[in-house]
């Protein structure tokens, strides 16, 4: 499904020295291996403020405290993410409140979102939690009008989308704030747990600062109760140096993404969206936006069969996600059940990622084609 060595292997070298200068100047936390990449990733992401954290997760519920979210408030998000998406919104204290997804993308539906807040709630909704999934953008356009008429925060998590954009701005600096993941397997990825948190505004960049170091501003006085989540030097010396590659990274998954469409358009078994009947549905990008393929999904009818077919021949792919978040036995006290979302649950029984990273061959691209071609016929 993915082999990491063959991203670590010719950055070998530059990795151990990035590490080694790490345990010479002991700056094991925060320091300035974290304090440079929050300066490069601020840059290259055309926003005001980076700030370094523990993982993505961490990075989520800093950026719904920072931004003011908590107790007394509600959110609208997904149920078709990472659990992180809603458990960061109850860490903050607030009320999750879910809407269903757009079958094309499998993004949060901004029309399903506008039926959420004309309906009356019992806790009034301060924010909207769009994830952009698989590394496409959420429709940024719909939830940044629904954010003004509703006078809503607008949060995203970013954490499969380093480097998309919507409309020429890039993710992390769409919202009033923003959540990433480095998480191994994400595009640009730590060696361990490691998240960041972007935003444009100097107040929650200051909030973000203080809250992620138990609430102090001062040393040893706490304005706040705040967490520990802090990036350490380790994984901030790693992601300075990925920076500089992470833009041909995701260019090369966008090759293997156009390569697997023209390999399964050529074999005849790409067939017309949403739903699939006898093909398979491919994933496709939205005008005005740029993919960067963390994952590349299609939807099939017979998705169990043909990811144990795939497995016979040592072939990786994976189901994300399996049970929306709202049928999750964690989750049960959101007040949702079964059919409360019913495109959601449609696509967590029809998904398939299959093997995409940017050194994935056109020859590996071929054989899963080919295997699927056969499953199929
Ligand atoms: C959409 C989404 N949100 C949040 C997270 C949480 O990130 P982490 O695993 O770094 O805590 C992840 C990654 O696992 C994710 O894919």
């Amino acid at each position: 499904m993915l082999d990491l060595k063959r991203q670590y292997r010719p950055l070998h070298q530059e990795l151990l020295e990035a590490v080694d200068h790490v345990l010479e100047t002991q700056q094991f936390i925060l320091g300035e291996p974290v304090a440079a990449f929050e300066r490069a990733a601020a840059r290259q992401l055309g926003v005001a403020h980076v700030q370094g954290c523990s993982s993505g997760t961490d990075a989520l519920w800093l950026a719904l405290a920072a931004a003011g979210i908590g107790p007394g408030m509600a959110v609208i998000t997904t149920p078709f993410s990472f659990f992180a998406s809603v458990s960061a919104i109850l860490r903050a204290g607030a009320t999750a409140l879910l809407a269903d997804i757009d079958p094309g993308t499998f993004n949060l539906n901004p029309a399903a979102v506008e039926a959420v807040l004309n309906k009356p709630q019992d806790t009034p909704v301060r924010a909207i939690l769009p994830v952009h999934l698989f590394g496409q953008c959420a429709d940024w356009t719909s939830f940044a009008r629904l954010g003004k008429d509703h006078g809503l925060k607008l949060i995203e998590d970013a954490a499969q989308a380093w480097g998309a954009q919507w409309q020429g701005v890039k993710a992390g600096a769409l919202g009033d704030a923003a959540a990433f993941s480095f998480y191994p397997t994400k595009n640009l990825s730590a060696a361990g747990d490691a998240g960041m948190v972007a935003t444009n505004s100097d107040e929650v960049a200051e909030r973000a600062r203080m809250l992620r170091q138990h609430g102090m501003r001062r040393r040893y006085y706490h304005d706040e109760i705040g967490w520990n989540t802090r990036m350490d030097g380790f994984q901030g010396a790693i992601l300075m140096v990925k920076l500089k590659y992470i833009d041909g990274w995701n260019a090369a998954r966008r090759t293997a993404a156009e390569r697997y469409h023209a390999l399964f358009a050529a074999a005849g078994l790409a067939e017309a969206g949403p739903y699939p009947t006898r093909g398979i549905v491919l994933p496709h990008e939205v005008p005005g936006s740029h993919h960067v393929w963390h994952q590349y999904v299609i939807r099939t009818a017979r998705r169990d069969q043909l990811r144990e077919f795939l497995a016979s021949r040592k072939i990786g792919s994976e189901i994300y996600y399996p049970v929306p978040l709202h049928m999750q036995h964690a989750l049960k006290s959101l007040g949702y059940s079964a059919g409360s979302f019913p495109e959601a649950e449609r696509a967590a029984r029809e998904v398939l990622a299959l093997p995409i990273f940017p050194e994935l061959r056109e020859d590996e691209q071929q054989t899963v084609v080919t295997a699927i071609a056969e499953f199929l016929s």
